[in-house]
C-alpha cells in the first residue's frame, strides 16, 4: 500500500484530510490489521466473563485469534488460539475448563498456555513436549473490560489511558464497580475510519443531528486532544420553560465527556451511566459498531429512553457515514480541509494512524 499520498502536518490550519483511497483500497485495511490493531489494545471481552479461575473466552483481533484465560492461580492470560499442531483453532465461545482440548486430534493446553498433553506423540526427534506453549500476549482489565495487546512492543494501557481514570472520576464517576445492561450491534456500509471520523467532531451536530443539537450548549462544545485519546466535553442545556427535552429535568452537574482511545474505543461518560463504543472493519467497506451499557450499581438498569434516544442519533450517524463512503469512492474527491474550530479531533487521528502505518 503506497502511503505517499498523504503528508501528515501537526498545523491544523494548513492539514488535509487522508486520502480517499486509505478508506476505499481493501489493502490499507490488511497493512491496518498489522499495524493498527494487532499494535493497539484492543477491547475483546467483559472482565466478569474471566472472573473465575478456569474460566476462559475466545477472540478474535482483526483477524487474530486469541483466547482470554483466568488460569487456577488466578493469573489472567491471553494467548494465540490457534493450536502448534497443524493450525486448527482450539476454543470457541466461553466456558470453564480445567484444560483447553483441540477439536482436530485432541491436543489439549493448559489455561496458561502449555500444552498438557499430546496423544500419541511419542517417538518425534527434536520435539519437546514441555516447551510447546501457545504464544502469549498481554492482557489487561479496566473497569468492566478485557484488553488485549497481540504486540508486545507497544506502550502499556495505562500509559494509552493516561488520565482518562481521573477525568473519569473528576465527574464524580468511576468504571470500577460498572454493571453491564445493555448491548446493541449495528454493522454500517463504510469504512471503519468513516465512523471514527464522524465521531471525533461535533461540527456536523447542527446539520445532522438537530435533536441532539437542542439537548446541547453548541458553542460550548469543545475537542481536547492527547497523546492516544481525545476527549469531548459537551455540556448539557438548561431546558427553556415549558420546553420538551430528552433530559427534561436537568441536573446541577450535567457535564458529559465522550473519550475515544486510539483507535477503536469510545467511552461516553454521563452522570446516570456510561457507555461503550468499539468499532470493528468487517471488510474496506463494512463495519460492526458494539455500543453497551453500564450503570453505577445498585437500582435498575439503563433507562430505555437513553437507549432509543441513542438509536436514533446512531441512525442519523449510520445514513451520514454510508453517504461518505459512497462519496469517497468518486473520482472528484481526493481530500478535504479541517475546520481550525470544530475538527481537531479528526486531525489528531489522522495523525496517529500515520505514525502508526509507517
Ligand atoms: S491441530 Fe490441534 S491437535 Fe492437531
Ligand atoms: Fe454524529
Amino acid at each position: 500500500m503506497d502511503l505517499t499520498g498523504y503528508s501528515a502536518t501537526r498545523d491544523l490550519a494548513r492539514a488535509t484530510t487522508i486520502p480517499a483511497t486509505w478508506y476505499t483500497d481493501p489493502r490499507m485495511l490488511e497493512l491496518e490489521k498489522r499495524r493498527v490493531f494487532a499494535r493497539s489494545w484492543q477491547v475483546v471481552g467483559h472482565a466478569s466473563q474471566v472472573a473465575e479461575p478456569g474460566s476462559f473466552f475466545a477472540a478474535d483481533i482483526a483477524g487474530e485469534p486469541v483466547v482470554v484465560a483466568r488460569a487456577a492461580d488466578g493469573e489472567l492470560h491471553a494467548f494465540s488460539n490457534v493450536c502448534r499442531h497443524r493450525a486448527s483453532l482450539i476454543a470457541s465461545g466461553c466456558g470453564k475448563a480445567n484444560v483447553l482440548r483441540c477439536p482436530y486430534h485432541g491436543w489439549s493446553y493448559r489455561l496458561d498456555g502449555k500444552l498438557h498433553a499430546a496423544p500419541e506423540f511419542d517417538g518425534v526427534k527434536d520435539w519437546e513436549a514441555s516447551a510447546v506453549c501457545l504464544p502469549g500476549m498481554r492482557a489487561e482489565t479496566w473497569g468492566p473490560f478485557v484488553l488485549v495487546n497481540v504486540d508486545g512492543d507497544a506502550p502499556p494501557l495505562t500509559e494509552v489511558l493516561g488520565d482518562i481514570p481521573e477525568q473519569v472520576a473528576g465527574l464524580g464517576c468511576a468504571v470500577d464497580g460498572l454493571r453491564f445492561s445493555a448491548r446493541r450491534e449495528y454493522v454500517i456500509a463504510c469504512n471503519w475510519k468513516v465512523y471514527v471520523d464522524n465521531y471525533l467532531e461535533g461540527y456536523h451536530l447542527p446539520a445532522a443531528h438537530p435533536g441532539l443539537f437542542r439537548e446541547l450548549d453548541y458553542a460550548q462544545y469543545r475537542v481536547d486532544t492527547y497523546r492516544w485519546y481525545s476527549s469531548q466535553y459537551a455540556p448539557i442545556r438548561p431546558a427553556r420553560e415549558g420546553e420538551k427535552r430528552q433530559y427534561a429535568d436537568p441536573l446541577e452537574d450535567n457535564r458529559a465527556l465522550y473519550f475515544w482511545i486510539f483507535p477503536n474505543f469510545m467511552l461516553n461518560v454521563y452522570p446516570d451511566n456510561m457507555s461503550s463504543n468499539v468499532i470493528l472493519p468487517l471488510g474496506h467497506d463494512r463495519t460492526l459498531t458494539i455500543f453497551e451499557w453500564f450503570t453505577y450499581g445498585g437500582g435498575a438498569g439503563v433507562k430505555p429512553e437513553t437507549i432509543a434516544f441513542s438509536d436514533e442519533i446512531q441512525q442519523e450517524d449510520i445514513r451520514i457515514c454510508e453517504a461518505v463512503q459512497r462519496g469517497l469512492a468518486s473520482s472528484f474527491y481526493d481530500k478535504g480541509r479541517f475546520s481550525v474550530r470544530r475538527e481537531n479531533g479528526v486531525h489528531h487521528f489522522h495523525l496517529l494512524l500515520d505514525e502508526a502505518l509507517r
